[in-house]
């Protein structure tokens, strides 16, 4: 599929069209993980449509603040179950979960604020950190949270 897109669209254009596309690459294989996963993209995916359908600043920073709203319940979930299960990495993954909030709130409050407008590179940084946390720091607590039967 996505090799297919790629010839008929070129590069950066299947690269846009597949934003926020949730892959099975990012599965971590615990369900009530991924489907937060899942839902953190599908939100994604409404800002970047609700930007390229030209919706103005009040649709977009609602959409933004769930996102951040969002982030915030997945990030504590992780966060919870981790520290149940005493991952050894949990203090890292955690500041990380913060820097990241930090960011993209710094983002919320200067778009809020009327200092940055929704731009495709917010968004594509959005997705990199989605993907780059899941990919590296999510992928590592597997092993330990699937030891202990989380599902
Ligand atoms: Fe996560
Ligand atoms: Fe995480």
């Amino acid at each position: 599929m996505g090799r297919a897109a790629d010839l008929k669209f070129g590069a950066p254009a299947a690269d846009i069209l597949s934003m926020f596309e949730w892959k099975q690459e990012y599965a971590v294989n615990i369900g009530s993980i991924d489907t937060q996963h899942q839902k953190l993209f599908a939100l994604g995916r409404e800002l970047y449509t609700a930007m390229s359908a030209g919706q103005g600043k009040s649709v977009l920073g609602r959409i933004l603040d769930r996102l951040v709203a969002y982030t915030a319940v997945h990030f504590a979930y992780e966060e919870g179950l981790m520290k149940l299960h005493q991952y050894p990495d949990f203090v890292k993954h955690k500041a990380e979960h913060d820097a990241l909030v930090k960011q993209v709130v710094a983002f919320q409050t200067d778009f809020n604020s009327g200092r940055a407008t929704m731009a495709v590179q917010v968004l594509q940084f959005i997705k990199g950190w989605l993907e780059k946390h899941i990919m590296n720091s999510d992928f590592a607590y597997i092993p330990c949270l699937k030891a202990q039967k989380v599902a």
